[in-house]
């Protein structure tokens, strides 16, 4: 019903709304007043966590695209070595798990079957397996070691849109919380990137309140036969999520990739006025990563690319080479992406809509495949 929807016509786009208090609410009471994280809840000691060895995440869909981003973080702040899969391949391929092995299975619902067929498998071979979930109760996290709850509430488009956010969220809690009981030498960067994951929902915010150029971009694109969605580092994954929503929603032909491999195939396939969406890691980190990027968009442009360049503000260098520009507020390298996803939600929510589909219940798909 409308009242369900509060206001809004679709819940997808309620649920896009509801980002910044969702991701506020995934972070409370797991900061505390010195900045350091605490997670009770986590049934695995920090003994045992100093004992993890090796971490494998395993998820499906959108999950599995927080889960690459999570492989980037742990690794970054724990040095940990960390492996990430979807969860259909995992237990078919005779993986390596024993004690030191940390398994976490992301997901919504709690109930994806492949993703409960993974988390069984490692368990029989003697791994921990931690869930990250946004479903209390659900089977997933009964069948887990410990969980984590992501508290984005009932998600109901089947799209998923704050679960997503959400997940990042708690992959960063366990990566940080990781880095902060084993006592890497970046400590001090952990204590500095907890204090900013608070400040996410305000930036998430900021990115909701400029989204009308985004809207108005994808209406001009209804008619578009493909897009295509380049990142590197952790705007891969999130190039590759642009991707799903827009195949998920406005059933069109979209890829992600990451741009360095452009070269490798993908450039083969740019021609005049094909859509391309990129997403432009930081400048002020590692500035080598950007100016590939930037030397990426130039060459795809020069092919005829439409160029939509999704850039941190204050990012000069990518101007020129934009068709579309659609600016981010400054955050952590590895946080990006809980503010670059955002229009790229938008943007596959208002292309799907123009083309009159039903955005929460696209064709074929369900919210939850409880089968194999
Ligand atoms: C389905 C949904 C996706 C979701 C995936 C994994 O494909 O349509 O939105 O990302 O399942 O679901 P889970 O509940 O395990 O996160």
């Amino acid at each position: 019903s409308a009242a369900e929807k509060g206001g809004y016509d679709y819940f997808m786009l309620k649920e896009i709304a509801e980002q910044p208090k969702a991701v506020a609410d995934t972070l409370l009471g797991r900061i505390g007043t010195d900045g350091r994280l605490t997670l009770d809840e986590l049934r695995i000691s920090d003994a045992d966590l100093r004992q993890v060895d090796k971490v494998v995440i395993v998820a499906c869909g959108t999950a599995f695209h927080a889960g690459m981003i999570a492989k980037y973080a742990i690794e970054h702040w724990t040095r940990i070595p960390c492996e990430v899969e979807v969860a259909s391949e995992f237990r078919y391929r005779d993986p390596i798990m024993g004690p030191g092995t940390l398994v976490i299975a992301i997901s919504q619902s709690g109930e994806t079957m492949d993703t409960l067929m993974a988390l069984r498998h490692a368990r029989e071979q003697g791994a921990k397996v931690l869930a990250i979930c946004n479903t209390n109760g659900s089977t997933i996290p009964r069948e887990s070691d410990a969980v984590l709850y992501t508290h984005a509430g009932p998600e109901v488009a089947v799209a998923s849109t704050k679960a997503f956010l959400t997940q990042l969220v708690a992959c960063y809690l366990v990566a940080l919380y990781l880095g902060q009981v084993r006592g890497t030498k970046w400590g001090d960067e952990i204590l500095a990137v907890i204090k900013e994951l608070g400040d996410a929902p305000t930036l998430i915010e900021q990115v909701l309140e400029t989204m009308e150029p985004v809207r108005e971009l994808a209406r001009g694109l209804a008619d578009a036969r493909s897009v295509l969605f380049l990142g590197r580092h952790v705007g891969f994954p999130v190039a590759l999520e642009g991707a799903l929503k827009l195949k998920e929603l406005a059933y069109m032909h979209a890829e992600g990739f990451a741009a360095g491999e452009l070269k490798h195939g993908p450039i083969a396939l740019i021609e005049e006025g094909l859509p391309v969406a990129v997403v432009v890691p930081t400048h002020r980190g590692c500035t080598v990563l950007h100016d590939k990027i930037v030397s990426n968009i130039q060459e795809i442009r020069a092919r005829g690319a439409r160029t939509i360049v999704i850039a941190e503000e204050g990012d000069e260098a990518v101007v020129p080479y934009a068709d579309h520009l659609i600016r981010t507020p400054a955050t952590p390298t590895l946080l990006q992406p809980l503010v670059s996803t955002v229009p790229l939600q938008v943007f596959a929510c208002e292309l799907a809509t123009a083309k009159g589909h039903e955005v929460d219940q696209p064709r074929n798909l369900a919210k939850s495949v409880t089968v194999e």
